[in-house]
């Protein structure tokens, strides 16, 4: 029977794989620290949940409009407001009635930005590494995926000049994502500026995924909402998956101008129809009870405290294979195992095998990742010390070997 041949373009992704051999092993009684996974392992805060459960019992469980609910819109449209420099949140830099749509979560914000973005043959640009599915969704949506190196001794931004080089006239759009999956990388100002400067030259689309925007750990991100002279071209995604603990509920959103969000909307009423009301009366509380804020800086003060246990426990190691250099963002730190001259799918299996704990490699974010692993923290304190522990034992013998 024909199928769909764009699919032939998308491989497996290399997370899912390693995630797949960190399961099979541990259904066969290995004991295994997974610190592969991109999920907070706190549990959804209780007061959401009671949210979600007092919309299902009060009826929320119909259809409703493809847009959104309003007060999730309007919800959304406050909390991005506090984002633009000076604005205190008085005044809303997003109209919640036409530039804001609800979404199934930050991917399939994605999904509807680049559809409604793509024709076929448009290029797209993308720094390497990535969240693998930032180029995947281009290809499925028969775009083409133009990679930006995003090289580990510039703090892996890519140059403005690699940015250039990779421009042609079918560029269409630049994705950027920050902080970044996996290097936790996030720009100064002026990087950010110039680059939606560069933008406007070149008429693209700057589609900014933003699902770790509340995930810092020294200076606070700054979102590309922060810019609204530059609004006309930008599409910001971002989800509560990540800052409310909220992976599950599979709820997100997009804000872009009125006619993106036109096809937008087509695409989603064609597709999903609505994301479940209930889940959407729980996400218009996250955003809006001031106590959800609190928990939500709770949860990123734990895991600036992770990442501060790796970097006492990395300190006390004399020096090895293993580099790292702390992220500023998101959960994961990028571990450099250049030094061992082995590739990263290798060193992975290896780490498996011999450690016993389940990293991610490198490559699947791209072809810069060689050499790395990403390590996730948004795991339990004894996981990550033990974890951590094993992979530099691991790599002090491995250097030696
Ligand atoms: C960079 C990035 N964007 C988007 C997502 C998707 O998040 P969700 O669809 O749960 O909002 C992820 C998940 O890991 C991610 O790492």
């Amino acid at each position: 029977m024909r199928l769909n041949r764009q699919f032939e373009q998308i491989v497996q992704s290399p997370t899912v794989a390693a995630t797949d051999r960190i399961l099979a092993l541990k259904a066969a009684g290995r004991p295994i620290i997974a610190l592969n996974a991109g999920d907070p392992d706190f549990a959804t805060p209780p007061e959401i949940i009671a949210a979600g459960v007092r919309a299902l019992q009060a009826g929320w469980t119909h259809y409703v409009p493809s847009r959104g609910l309003p007060e999730l819109r309007a919800a959304i449209a406050a909390q991005l407001a506090q984002l633009v420099d000076g604005s205190n949140g008085q005044k809303p830099p997003y109209d919640p009635q036409h530039e804001i749509l609800v979404s199934h979560g930050g991917i399939h914000a994605y999904y509807l930005a680049m559809q409604s973005i793509l024709n076929p043959g448009d290029e797209v640009l993308i720094p390497d590494p990535s969240w693998g599915t930032h180029a995947n969704l281009v290809r499925q949506l028969r775009g083409t995926v133009r990679l930006v190196p995003a090289l580990p001794e510039d703090g892996f931004l890519p140059r403005l000049t690699a940015w250039e080089n990779a421009l042609t006239p079918q560029t269409c759009a630049i994705v950027i994502n920050f902080p970044a999956n996996p290097t936790g990388a996030i720009p100064a100002r002026a990087y950010l500026r110039d680059l939606l400067a560069f933008a406007q030259a070149h008429d693209l689309w700057v589609v900014s995924d933003e699902v770790y925007q509340n995930l810092y750990f020294e200076q606070k991100p700054l979102s590309v909402a922060a810019f609204p002279e530059f609004r006309e071209r930008v599409v910001l995604l971002n989800s509560l998956s990540k800052t409310y603990a909220m992976t599950g509920w599979r709820v997100g959103y997009l804000a872009a101008p009125q006619a993106l969000v036109d096809n937008a909307l087509r695409a989603s009423q064609n597709s999903i129809t609505c994301v479940a009301p209930f889940v959407q009366q729980a996400a218009a509380f996250a955003l809006s009870d001031p106590a959800m804020q609190i928990a939500a800086a709770g949860m990123r003060a734990a895991y600036a405290r992770r990442r501060q246990l790796v970097l006492d426990i990395y300190n006390q190691y004399p020096a090895g294979s293993l580099k790292l250099t702390p992220p500023q963002g998101a959960f994961y730190f990028f571990l450099d195992l250049r030094a061992l001259g082995r590739s990263s799918s290798e060193i992975c299996e290896r780490i498996l095998d011999e450690a016993g704990v389940g990293l991610v490699p490198g490559t699947a974010f791209g072809r810069q990742g060689e050499g790395f692993v990403r390590m996730t923290i948004a795991a339990s304190d004894e996981d990550i010390a033990a974890g951590f522990r094993a992979i530099l034992d691991w790599a002090q013998k491995a250097g030696r070997a």
